[in-house]
């Protein structure tokens, strides 16, 4: 679609800072990501608790809510991933601007999503969480039933069986990884919760 009768008006509108100052906070956005069952879901609705007892004013966004309104036309093929995560990562980023710390939680299995929300968000607002554990783990958790059905075939594409999940490379880490194999829930939500704080400070 062409662009050529559409005007923006982003420079007259109230500035961001404005509404950093109004909330006294700053705009960012920690995108937590990692396989169906891994626990990125437990742990974000987690931390939103904890910045908002602490007065921060927050936004969560997850996988399944998403799906059920703003995405629901979309399904689990890489093209309509790629736009999940697109469309995603706009309304993180208007939330990110008018001050409000967001936190986003998807599967977005490819490496190519994430540098996708990235360049959208863009630096240093966007934050990236791996939320890791094994594959064997998530099944055995399955806490949603997908992964039976996965293996039964009544789901197609499903992250981590017929779908691949790209982890993120030695040489482009994650800012922040939690490995709930390994650590307890309890952990894993101090590491995350002591890692934002430090970026809002
Ligand atoms: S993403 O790959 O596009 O980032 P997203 O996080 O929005 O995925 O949605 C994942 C959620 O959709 C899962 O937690 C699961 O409940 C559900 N789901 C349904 N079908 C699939 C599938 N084929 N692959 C992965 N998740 C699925």
């Amino acid at each position: 679609m062409s662009a050529e009768n559409i005007h923006p008006i982003f420079h007259r509108s109230l500035d961001r800072s404005s509404k950093e100052t109004l909330l006294g906070q700053k705009g960012i956005v920690i995108w937590l990501y990692g396989l169906s069952g891994a626990g990125k879901s437990t742990l974000a609705i987690a931390l939103e608790e904890k910045l908002h007892t602490d007065g921060i004013m927050t936004q969560l966004l997850d996988g399944d809510n998403i799906r059920t309104g703003l995405n629901r036309n979309l399904g689990f093929t890489d093209a309509d991933r790629k736009e999940n995560i697109r469309r995603i990562a706009e309304v993180a980023k208007l939330f990110a601007n008018a001050g409000i710390v967001t936190i986003a939680s998807f599967i977005t299995p490819k490496k190519e999503l994430r540098t996708l929300a990235r360049e959208v968000i863009r630096e240093p607002d966007f934050r990236e969480v791996f939320v890791t554990c094994s594959l064997e783990t998530c099944e055995q958790r399955d806490v949603k039933g997908l992964y039976a059905k996965a293996k039964s075939g009544d789901i197609k594409n499903f992250t981590g069986k017929d779908s691949s999940f790209e982890p993120p490379e030695k040489s482009s880490p994650a800012d922040l990884e939690l490995n709930t194999d390994e650590k307890s829930e309890h952990i894993c939500l101090e590491e995350l919760y002591n890692f934002a704080k430090n970026v809002l400070k």
